[in-house]
């Protein structure tokens, strides 16, 4: 598949989430977390790439001393949907043993993944281990996952933008929309 090449916003049929609601949302994050973790440092943790904008925008809201580490993995399996098996495309740069942890999520789904992460990084003994999700895709969840920070609930659709990708394209859509019928085919 390839995106439209005059327009990606003409391949969007509807926007979910507009660019607005999700700065306002991030903000808001980013002073919970501020607040909840007063008077320590936090560490970060983006799992690439769809958690990229995110954490980028979520730290310019977060007035602690924070450090930032990136996870990479892809999950073995179909285009849309995860197999929780997961493989680590890029581990993370640092050790976490006694450091505050967050990782930073752009979807949690059937929470293969997410579950993947909690159990191989509760291994390494950071001394607090929690989670930030931009969206919930609650509906489709089948391994319960704990989640401290969501951004927003979403439907059950695929959905694209704000570093989440259809065939690694769309992450740079300012809003949370889905495609057209015809761009998914
Ligand atoms: P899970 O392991 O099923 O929870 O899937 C999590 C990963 O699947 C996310 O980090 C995304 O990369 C991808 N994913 C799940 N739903 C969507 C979607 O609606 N749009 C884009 N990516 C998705
Ligand atoms: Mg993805």
């Amino acid at each position: 598949m390839s995106p439209n090449p005059s327009s990606l916003y003409d391949d969007v049929a509807d926007v979910l989430i507009s660019q607005e609601a999700i700065q306002q949302r991030v903000a808001e994050l980013g002073q919970q977390i501020t607040l909840d973790f007063a008077g320590s440092e936090v560490l970060m943790i983006a799992v690439l790439k769809g958690a990229l904008l995110f954490l980028a925008d979520l730290v310019r809201n977060v007035n602690l001393p924070v450090a930032m580490d990136f996870l990479a993995v892809s999950s073995y399996g179909a285009g849309t949907s995860s197999s929780g098996v997961v493989r680590i495309l890029k581990d993370l740069d640092e050790p976490i043993e006694g450091r505050n942890v967050v990782i930073v999520e752009d979807i949690v789904d059937s929470g293969r993944t997410l579950d993947y992460l909690l159990r191989m990084l509760r291994q390494r003994h950071p001394a607090t281990l929690h989670v930030c999700t931009l969206l919930d895709k609650r509906e489709r969840r089948e391994i319960n996952v704990p989640i401290d920070y969501v951004g927003f609930e979403v439907p059950d659709e695929f959905v694209v933008g704000y570093g989440l990708d259809f065939a690694e394209y769309y992450r740079q859509l300012p809003f949370i929309g889905v495609l057209k019928p015809e761009i998914y085919q």
